[in-house]
């Protein structure tokens, strides 16, 4: 339903109106004039942008949509006074649970263009499954400190998935990314350089130009001649990954964006960690699989299953992951795990 269906509001006066069945009361009113101007598309904007509290200026070159007007506004407007983006210039992509808009850059973060993903408010969010994901990790808070366990309310909370309970998790799950993907540049990876995160946005690098940004390998048909180089990229960064216990947990054609012949992983909040996730082992096959299944018929030979087992041996295997751990629940096909 549109955000003015006039019928709504039209029912709503009825069925409050006080005058609506008092006759001579309504005799007695006075009569409305006839035509009432359309309010211009522009001022409706302008007030519901003052319903959401924003001033100071902020105007955007990019014209959102009236559904998506509210919450892009106000969750890049701290950016905005925080002088890290000036102007949004455009919208790079609808993803499930996010939009990705390209921003101009505060001259302050030495960045022409700089990419802000910000979460879909939570109703219009298509949300993972993350219990998965979630196993072992810290419910982080907005300022990314791990909440203590002890606040009894919150845990409530959560576990019921009240409002509040939902918000918290939703946060958590951004700092989880944003996090994330701070360690990963600060390790070298091949990953966005993150600028800042908020309650419901983050920034970081942009990869593309003015008018599109930078395709995944999905949306392009890469040249078998680059198929190994790109594999091999993509695999040291799963393995760079793993020497710091991360796995990326959703990694696939879709998640990997390609520029200037250079492989960018992206989109992080499901991270999971090596020694403390009992389905580490399965998430990282399934990671490698996806992956394959993009490479084999570029060209590369890979297995996924003897991928997997060698790196679990040389990273995870060997520092005894198996005695904190549920076996059973992670690896019942039978195959060999050390
Ligand atoms: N740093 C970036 N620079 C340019 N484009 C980006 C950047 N980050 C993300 N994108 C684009 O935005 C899309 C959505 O980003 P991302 O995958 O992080 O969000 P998502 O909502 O989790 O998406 P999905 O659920 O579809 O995977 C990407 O597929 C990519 O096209
Ligand atoms: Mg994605």
């Amino acid at each position: 339903m549109s955000l003015f269906d006039d019928d709504k509001y039209q029912q709503y006066e009825d069925q409050f109106d006080p005058l609506h069945n008092d006759r001579q009361a309504r005799r007695k009113r006075k009569p409305k004039a006839k035509h009432i101007a359309k309010k211009a598309t522009q001022q409706v904007l302008e007030e519901i942008a003052d319903l959401e509290g924003l001033e100071g200026g902020f105007k955007t070159t990019y014209v959102p949509g009236l559904f998506e007007q509210g919450w892009l506004l106000q969750a890049l407007q701290p950016f905005y006074e925080q002088k890290l983006i000036t102007d949004v210039l455009g919208r790079v992509k609808g993803g499930k649970e996010a939009n990705v808009y390209r921003c101009m850059a505060h001259p302050s973060t030495g960045e022409t263009l700089i990419a802000a993903k910000v979460y879909r408010p939570r109703m219009f969010r298509n949300l993972r499954n993350d219990a998965m994901y979630r196993e072992g990790r810290d419910i982080l808070t907005g300022n990314g400190k791990a909440l203590n366990k002890k606040d009894d309310r919150t845990m409530r909370a959560i576990g019921k998935k009240t409002a509040y309970g939902q918000q918290v998790s939703h946060t958590s799950w951004l700092m989880h990314e944003y996090k994330t993907l701070n360690t990963l540049f600060q390790i070298g990876a091949s990953v966005p350089q993150p600028f800042a995160a908020g309650e419901n946005a983050l920034l970081m690098a942009y990869f593309g130009d003015e008018t599109i940004g930078a395709p995944t390998l999905h949306e392009i048909d890469l040249p078998r001649q680059h198929a190994k180089r790109v594999f091999a990229a993509v695999m040291s960064n799963i393995e760079l990954m793993l020497q710091h216990d991360m796995i990326h947990g959703d990694l696939s054609a879709y998640n990997l964006l390609y520029w200037d012949d250079e492989v960018i992983l992206i989109d992080f909040p499901q991270v999971t960690i090596t020694d403390v996730n009992s389905n580490a082992r399965t998430i990282l096959e399934r990671d490698i699989t996806r992956l394959c299944d993009y490479f084999v018929p570029r060209g590369v030979s890979c297995d996924p299953s003897d991928l997997t087992h060698a790196l679990w041996q040389k990273y995870v295997g060997k520092v005894g992951f198996y005695r904190e751990v549920d076996v059973s629940r992670t690896w019942d096909s039978g195959d060999d795990v050390q």
